[in-house]
């Protein structure tokens, strides 16, 4: 969602604000704007914002005219108000005194907007941000400083959001404050920063602290205090960044979205590692819970959304099958809103590649408020949801840039299927040996992977002609049918090509209607108990005109006589196959955005965390 990026210190600030902002363009966005402080003797704000994406806003920017070493970035995805650049950020208080960037939703700000209209004060924008603008710099008329009207701020404002203001009466400083939504605080040489995620901060310092809910601080060159609402001193979490900065460049790829693809196989390896302990056994201590923790559960629920629901999918198959437990798995904006019947026997994974994304957090808290356990499956370090869950299992990916989830998936993926592994041995399900096997055939698909994607010129041929097609379909069963979902939800989130997934046996009961002649169908149709099946799915559709493509196990001539195409991947255990089928409909959805010419690391629409209901 909103990428906000903060500087004080001792540096010109535009080019730091640009660039910031230039790294935090993956998370989605619709306008930029920047303000800075100029002028030592007599300081003033300075403001520049335009709809549209960054290079409109470097356009109109004169370094000139934008001279000083504080100063505030935003991009900005529209929630209150249409991307114009009269809504995008920052906003200023009448008199221009202040200045304002904000991601998230102030849930009251009709109301506090018409409290404010009454004493007189006109809004130029329709955003829920120039409402709190305009009611702080009311605040700081009775405060003593900027940190206290925005504490007073803070009591004042509903919703979830994170925010910050700079005044040009207290030129050195940036005050920012969190309730639901990210802000990191970074310690640098010379300065400090602030950003909505340690992307903007890491050309800066690795030295980061998360700040909390309904926490302010206030950052000068020179340090940065951190306070309750109440103006307690107080601390967020610190930690220490260890990915490298290059680990967020292109490195040479023409997408992020495809150097991710090509980077899954390090990631699951990764992801995997040190798992077991010298006697073989699987070890997770991250989790906490003890045996009998876990021989007591009654059922095991998946609460997520979007391309990490898809992972949930594919773990119940595994959860079940291996460590025997039912397990249910939830889209985490409806579960949220249910009456679930949990127990303090239910485990609760709550899985989200970010930490931040409000649905999930939300989830995992109507969870716990029922006394449920929450394992929180994470990719992001100290995130919202690591912080708020029982317990806390790492997938190792690196940073996601691009707004496509491929290698948060498969990494999901595979450590689900460890958790998967881990109650299976606890609940002595599986013999210590079996588990050991199982982890073992889990070790080897990074390498089956790369085979995978070396084969990728042929998929370049076959995206080719899916970039025609009016309509897309993918089919599957068992553990295929998250991948016929994810395949579609890839291809339609980049390419913008109409493309649903569905249960292969579904068919008959509604979604043949939609075939004709030449329509494309990619099936899922890897070796295991359902392939007879699948095989007689293709045979239904393509007797009804569709061009078919087999996801097929190699070795499977067969399936040629029924699918027009076939892209074969290495035979593995059957429950292992979704982390190899899911590689060719990431590189197709890939190869068709490209053909298509969409912008594919940062589709319309969307945004990569989604911080807001
Ligand atoms: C699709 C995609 C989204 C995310 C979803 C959840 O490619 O990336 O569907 O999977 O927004 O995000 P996280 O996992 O951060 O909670």
């Amino acid at each position: 969602m909103c990428g906000i990026i903060g500087y004080t210190g001792d540096r010109d600030v535009l080019p730091v604000l640009l660039d910031g902002l230039a790294t935090l363009e993956y998370r989605g966005y619709d306008s930029a704007g920047v303000v800075v402080i100029t002028g030592s003797a007599s300081p003033e704000l300075r403001m520049v914002k335009r709809a549209g994406k960054l290079d409109q806003l470097q356009g109109v920017v004169r370094e000139d005219d934008l001279h000083g070493t504080v100063g505030l970035g935003h991009t900005r995805w529209a929630t209150h108000g249409q991307p114009t650049d009269r809504n995008a950020h920052p906003h200023l208080d009448q008199v221009g005194d202040l200045a304002f960037v904000h991601n998230g939703i102030i849930e009251n700000y009709a109301e506090l907007r018409a409290e404010l209209e009454a004493d007189g004060v006109s809004f130029l924008s329709e955003t829920d941000t120039e409402v709190a603008t305009q009611l702080l710099a009311r605040l700081r008329r009775d405060e003593a400083d900027l940190a206290e009207a925005v504490r007073a701020l803070m009591r004042r404002l509903e919703g979830q959001f994170a925010f910050a203001v700079v005044d040009r009466r207290e030129p050195d400083r940036l005050v920012a404050a969190r309730r639901g939504a990210p802000l990191v605080l970074g310690r640098a040489d010379g300065a400090n920063l602030l950003a909505s995620d340690v992307a903007g901060l890491i050309a800066h310092t690795r030295d980061v602290e998360s700040l909390l809910d309904d926490q302010v601080a206030v950052l000068t060159p020179d340090g940065i205090e951190v306070t309750d609402v109440h103006g307690a001193p107080s601390s967020g979490q610190r930690f220490t960044v260890d990915w490298d900065i290059t680990a967020a460049e292109k490195q040479g790829y023409p997408h992020f979205m495809l150097k991710e693809i090509h980077e899954q196989p390090q990631a699951i390896a990764d992801t995997l590692l040190a798992r077991t302990d010298p006697d073989g056994r699987i070890v997770l201590d991250e989790l906490r819970f003890d045996g009998a923790d876990l021989r007591s559960a009654d059922k095991v629920y998946v609460v997520a959304c979007g391309t990490s629901y898809h992972a949930g999918l594919v773990a119940k198959h595994a959860i079940e099958h291996w460590a025997g437990i039912g397990v249910e798995v939830e889209i985490a904006s409806e579960f949220r809103y249910r009456d679930p019947i949990l127990t303090p026997h239910t485990i609760v994974v709550a899985i989200s590649q970010s930490g931040e994304t409000t649905d999930t957090i939300a989830a995992a808290a109507h969870a716990r408020d029922q006394r449920a356990r929450v394992v929180a499956i994470s990719n992001v370090v100290g995130s919202t949801l690591t912080r708020e869950a029982d317990a806390v299992l790492y997938t190792r990916a690196g940073p996601e840039i691009a707004v496509a989830s491929t290698k948060a998936f498969t990494t999901q993926i595979a450590a689900l299927g460890v958790l998967a592994l881990f109650l299976a041995q606890e609940r002595r399900k599986l013999f210590p040996e079996e588990c050991r096997d199982q982890l073992a055939r889990l070790e080897q698909l990074p390498e089956l992977m790369e085979q995978v994607l070396e084969a990728d010129g042929h998929l370049a041929e076959l995206a080719e002609r899916i970039a025609r097609a009016d309509y897309v379909m993918f089919i599957g069963r068992h553990n295929g049918v998250p991948i016929a979902l994810e395949g579609a939800l890839k291809l339609k989130e980049i390419s913008y090509l109409h493309a649903e997934g569905f249960p292969a046996g579904e068919m008959k009961h509604g979604p043949i209607a939609l075939i004709d002649s030449g329509g494309p169908v990619i099936a899922i149709a890897t070796r295991g108990h359902v392939h007879s099946k699948v095989v007689s799915n293709i045979q239904e559709v393509k007797a009804r005109g569709a061009e078919v493509t087999a996801i097929a196990t190699e070795g499977d001539t067969a399936v040629k006589e029924h699918a027009d195409h076939v892209v074969y991947v290495p035979e593995v255990h059957e429950l292992l196959y979704p982390i190899l089928t899911v590689l060719p409909l990431q590189a197709i959805a890939y190869h068709a955005a490209v053909l298509l010419g969409r912008d594919v690391d940062q589709p319309r629409n969307l945004a990569k965390t989604v911080t807001v209901e």
